[in-house]
């Protein structure tokens, strides 16, 4: 299985992919989300990442920039969508994404990762709701206890807190 960056080729795999491991009452706008933040140019870059195994694409994962409202010298990330080809789950298919991502972001000197979702999963890879806790999310969340961040530059994050600003995709309320 190899990790590597996705183009505009990708398209299509990256929304059959989300479409298949999304429920269907969602299905339809995180698949959206996917395509759309991989057409979305940013700076510093939007970074879509998919899984490659015997020629066929089995994951997914996007990580887009966030801006800080009260500090401009933090860059920060948020994780989203995540998706693996249902017949391809618990193999370990998510956790390389995550952690390739991870790797990146580390080296293009980003300060902290966000991410909604289920802390029993992400929990594993460091992200814990006390940090994200002194960040405000967008939007009122239908499930605060899944509002978790990890540190990637561990000796700032203390000192940081505020609300944050997403990219256009994610500027929807139907999302968080
Ligand atoms: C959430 C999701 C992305 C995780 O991807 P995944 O590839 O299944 O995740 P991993 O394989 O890395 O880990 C999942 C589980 O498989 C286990 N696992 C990891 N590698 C394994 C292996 N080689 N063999 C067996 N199990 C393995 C992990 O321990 C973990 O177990 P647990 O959560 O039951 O304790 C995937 O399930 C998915 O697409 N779900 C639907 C969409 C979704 O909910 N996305 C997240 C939104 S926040």
């Amino acid at each position: 299985m190899k990790i590597r960056t996705a183009s505009r080729t990708d398209k299509d795999d990256i929304s059959r992919i989300n479409l298949a491991a999304f429920p269907e009452e969602e299905n339809k706008l995180i698949s959206n989300l996917a395509t759309d933040l991989l057409a979305l140019k940013t700076t510093p870059i939007t970074l879509s990442l998919v899984a490659e195994s015997e020629a066929s694409t089995v994951g997914h994962a996007a990580f887009s920039p966030v801006t800080f409202t009260n500090c401009e010298s933090i860059q920060g990330y948020i994780l989203a969508p995540l998706a693996v080809k249902p017949c391809r789950q618990k193999t370990g298919i998510g956790s390389s994404l995550v952690e390739d991502g991870i790797r990146r972001l580390s080296k293009m000197d980003v300060d902290i990762l966000f991410v909604y979702g289920d802390p029993k999963y992400y929990g594993r890879f460091g992200f814990s709701a006390a940090i994200a806790e002194p960040f405000k999310p967008p939007y009122d969340l239908q499930f605060p206890f899944g509002w978790l961040a990890m540190p990637l530059d561990k000796a700032l994050a203390k000192e940081w807190s505020g609300p944050i600003a997403c990219v256009p995709p994610l500027c929807n309320p139907e999302l968080w």
